[in-house]
């Protein structure tokens, strides 16, 4: 195998590898334009998280992180590869299982391999319900 075919073979590799994981992140993503119900105060009270999924919404993890203000509420899908992350009360990250990549209360990478800040949502409580939106 000379230079140029070693090369190709790599660029090639490199692109089946990377694809399937570009793939995911990108189809994860999902607009909620309007206001959507995703869980109930009280519910969320009771374990300071909560995960929900519905057919118009998808996945929302809802998280009380302080007591003062609204939920944070994120797309829990891994923009690495699909994995679910969970709230790590103790680090006040979202930590992913699969490969320990962790994002911040507010969406943002601070560990890779993600690359991609989780999807955040806007939250509005009235009532007891909690409600979720795109930002
Ligand atoms: S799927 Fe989350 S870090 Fe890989």
């Amino acid at each position: 195998m000379n230079r140029r075919d070693f090369i190709s073979w790599v660029g090639v590799g490199a692109l089946a590898s990377f694809l399937p994981v570009t793939i995911a992140a990108c189809s994860s993503r999902r607009v909620i334009k309007d206001w959507q119900k995703v869980g109930s105060k009280a519910n969320l009270d009771a374990n300071k998280q909560l995960l929900q999924e519905g057919a118009a919404f998808g996945k929302v993890l809802l998280v009380q992180i302080s007591n003062t203000d609204n939920p944070v509420a994120v797309d829990p899908t891994c923009p690495h590869a699909g994995c679910a992350v969970d709230w790590n009360s103790d680090r006040q990250k979202f930590v992913c299982p699969c490969h320990q990549s962790e994002f911040t209360a507010d969406g943002q990478v601070t560990r890779a391999p993600a690359r991609v800040p989780l999807t955040i949502y806007a939250t509005k409580i009235e009532g007891d319900d909690i409600f979720v939106k795109s930002v």
